[in-house]
């Protein structure tokens, strides 16, 4: 039997992983897969996550399951954090996922259900993953248009006239905050205009919130989405505790419904459960154990913000010193963009070929499609990718 299968592809994003841990020379820098690192290059546990993982250690004495929802705290904690203040917290319910990947496919079977001929929307271009995700739930992908490779931002009226053609068959991918990959964020009046083509052309807004508190804060980072869930009858929402609380390898995401009554969040809920017990049957329990301690006691919410927050300041700095040193050594404003994006990710402009040059020639890391991860560098790597780049831009 597996003697028919073709050689796969392997991931555009962790196959840089290892790319980068076999390349045997001293200078490299590893700006692919999206995970933060601070000044010494690691990636910590974060203040608030630790003293939650003492207190869990101390206080838990039984792994017997939880249920095929996972923590309904945790759940809870997670609508709050994106809907908190909607008129939508009436009208919502929430499954907890093995991250925001595991949200997406559970999303993406409950449409493939409830809606079998959907055609899901991506911005061109979207987060690697998107892709395989909805094409694996059986979906039809289409794409909008989403970025100005000229002006390294949105071109807001390019994508509102492509998803003035999207319909009640169509559902809408858009990504919260901090746009993987471009780095380049929907404006609210965009949030205000695709809202309005949604009310009028009758599609369903799915919301990838994976990055929330990374952009300009938790609160103003869900400003888009809220909007939508206060002014719309179905909103879709993944969102992940990879980012903001540094539980990438423990899995810990939530797929969440807006709909229009308790009864229809109700059966799409019972329907997202039978979907995961075919699927993984339950959650990985650690990561949500420690977001639901960490989110239910008011000192370590605080230290959790307080440490997010200078997370994504640092970042804010990056961005600046990384500019200021492209301007001085390739001599050109030609890189000010990367200041005015949001977030770990910024999309360079660069061909594929420009990207393994700048791998194999600097050992400088980044993602095919032009991305870099900008909350990989270290402050003391700026000048040498900056030269990096200088040199591949010419
Ligand atoms: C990324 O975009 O680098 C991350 O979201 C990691 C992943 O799962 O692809």
């Amino acid at each position: 039997m597996f003697s028919h299968l073709p050689t796969p592809h392997t991931d555009p994003i962790l196959s840089l992983s290892a790319l980068y841990r076999d390349d045997p020379r001293k200078e490299k820098v590893d700006l692919g897969i999206g995970v933060y690192r601070n000044s010494q290059g690691v990636t910590p546990i974060m203040r608030a996550v630790k003293a939650a993982q003492v207190q869990q250690t101390e206080t838990q004495d039984t792994k017997v399951y939880i249920g095929l929802s996972g923590r309904e705290e945790f759940n809870q904690n997670m609508v709050k954090l994106v809907l908190e203040g909607t008129s939508a917290m009436d009208r919502v319910s929430a499954i907890q996922t093995p991250g925001a990947s595991g949200a997406l496919r559970m999303l993406g079977d409950l449409i493939k259900v409830a809606q079998p001929d959907t055609t899901v929307w991506l911005s061109n271009p979207s987060y690697v993953n998107h892709r395989p995700v909805m094409e694996a739930a059986g979906l039809k992908v289409r794409l909008y248009r989403y970025f100005s490779t000229e002006t390294k931002q949105v071109d807001t009226a390019a994508m509102l006239d492509d998803l003035a053609k999207a319909g009640p068959n169509d559902v809408v991918l858009l990504h919260g905050c901090c746009h993987n990959p471009t780095g380049a964020d929907i404006d609210f009046p965009a949030w205000k205009a695709i809202t309005e083509l949604a009310q009028k052309n009758g599609f369903i807004p799915f919301i990838d919130i994976a990055y929330q508190g990374f952009g300009d804060g938790l609160e103003e980072d869900a400003k888009g989405v809220r909007h939508m869930a206060d002014n719309l009858d179905e909103v879709m929402i993944t969102t992940s505790c990879s980012k903001n609380f540094g539980l990438y390898r423990e899995r810990t995401g939530a797929a969440i419904v807006v709909g229009k009554n308790t009864k229809d969040v109700t059966n799409a809920k019972g329907k997202l459960l039978q979907l995961a017990r075919a699927t993984y049957t339950m959650p990985p329990d650690h990561g949500a154990a420690l977001v639901q301690t960490v989110l239910d006691d008011a000192n370590l919410t605080a230290m959790w913000k307080e440490e997010l927050n200078e997370m994504r300041m640092r970042l804010v700095g990056l961005r600046h010193t990384l500019c200021a040193e492209l301007r001085s050594v390739h001599k050109s404003q030609q890189f000010d963009f990367i200041e005015s994006h949001k977030g770990m990710f910024t999309v360079l402009g660069f061909s594929e070929s420009q990207m393994i040059q700048l791998r194999e020639q600097f050992g400088v890391y980044g993602v095919g499609d032009g991305r870099i991860n900008i909350a990989g560098l270290k402050e003391s790597d700026i000048l040498y990718v900056a030269n990096a780049i200088s040199t591949i831009a010419g």
